[in-house]
């Protein structure tokens, strides 16, 4: 299985004729909360990074005007509410202990505060034009994708396009695998999360905020897969790629004497089978993402109001869940360990 990077592509191609958002939202903050799987719950299971509005909270009702209620965004485009999140990825040293992996920018995003790159495409990868008609989210949609218990190949492989790239130099973006890198990487670890693109055109949210959307009935979103009759609507790619700083934990001597990759996702996954990918709750105001998906742009969007890195990094709120979350660690927030099973 291979598919094409946007980031690669991206920096290679002429920009008038193309068109793509791909953009940085710096942290908003690092917290043991989930709205979306375990509303109300502070701490939820496991911790996570999370990206965008500062309305963010424990609780995220669907009614809620999240453009409206918050006063800043950690993203680079300033009408983008959102909040995007993953899990967090955690260093498991030889001696038993677990240290917090830190993020970094993209390449050509180097100031804003750790964070992830989002993008929403219309077309295909190798498709710059990015003419085709997408239906842009609605206020209230919210979605997630990956599954906290996957422990083996077949089940990662439900989800079509989560990935992990070992990083050479930040522009590396392939092989693609599954799983953890098996080996130390220079530059650091790229998870790559695609969200499914087909909306079955009723529903804001399902009960496992999974099953109002779909993925292409045959190939890919890149590959121009049709939509399925259940799920007629086609949607953006919306697109996380999230850089884990692991090259400070790249000396073997630390890593299991095994032999085996010491990364582990916050909920204790140690295959990467459950690259927990992402929760997404839409939160751009009024219909700035339907113009820009209609108005094909490049990266910087005439149609978008754009934020500088500072004004981003800026943007941050509170911990809620009070814990220890930069020191060595006997367990992981939430008490969990490094399992290699289901
Ligand atoms: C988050 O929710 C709590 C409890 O409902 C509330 O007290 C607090 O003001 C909220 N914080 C923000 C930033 O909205
Ligand atoms: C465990 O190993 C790490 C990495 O070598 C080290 O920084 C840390 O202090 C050690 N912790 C304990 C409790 O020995």
């Amino acid at each position: 299985m291979k598919w094409n990077s946007a980031a690669t592509l991206a920096l290679l191609a002429p920009s008038n004729v193309l068109a793509l958002l791909r953009f940085p939202c710096a942290q908003l903050v690092i917290d043991r909360l989930d709205p979306l799987v375990n509303p109300g719950q502070a701490p939820s299971p496991h911790l996570h990074q999370i990206l965008g509005g500062n309305a963010f909270n424990t609780t995220m009702d669907p009614s809620k005007d999240m453009p409206k209620e918050s006063t800043c965004t950690s993203c680079q485009f300033s009408e983008d509410f959102s909040n995007y999140w993953t899990a967090v990825l955690y260093f498991k040293a030889k001696n038993g202990t677990y240290k917090r992996v830190p993020q970094i920018p993209n390449s050509g995003f180097e100031g804003v505060n750790g964070g992830m790159t989002v993008y929403y495409m219309q077309d295909g990868l190798y498709n710059f034009q990015q003419t085709s008609k997408v239906t842009a989210f609605k206020p209230g949609f919210r979605m997630y994708i990956g599954d906290v218990n996957a422990r083996t190949k077949e089940q990662m492989e439900k989800f079509r396009q989560l990935t992990y790239t070992c990083l050479e130099n930040i522009n590396t973006r392939d092989p693609q695998t599954l799983d953890f890198p098996t080996k130390p990487c220079k530059t650091g670890i790229m998870t790559a999360l695609r969200f499914p693109t087909c909306w079955d055109g009723k529903n804001l949210d399902s009960p496992d905020h999974m099953a109002h959307m779909a993925y292409p009935e045959s190939g890919t979103f890149e590959s121009g897969g049709p939509c399925p009759a259940s799920h007629p609507v086609r949607m953006p790619q919306l697109f996380y790629e999230v850089i884990w700083d692991t090259s400070k934990f790249n000396n073997k001597a630390d890593w299991p004497a095994d032999g085996s990759q010491p990364f582990v996702w916050s909920f204790g996954d140690g295959t990467g089978y459950a690259n927990h990918a992402g929760d997404y709750l839409f939160g751009w105001q009024d219909d700035s993402l339907q113009r820009a998906m209609d108005s094909p742009c490049y990266q910087n969007c005439p149609t978008l109001k754009t934020q500088n890195a500072q004004a981003m990094n800026k943007c941050t709120v509170k911990r809620r869940v009070n814990e220890d979350i930069d020191s060595w660690v006997k367990e992981l927030p939430g008490g969990h360990q490094a399992n290699y099973r289901k």
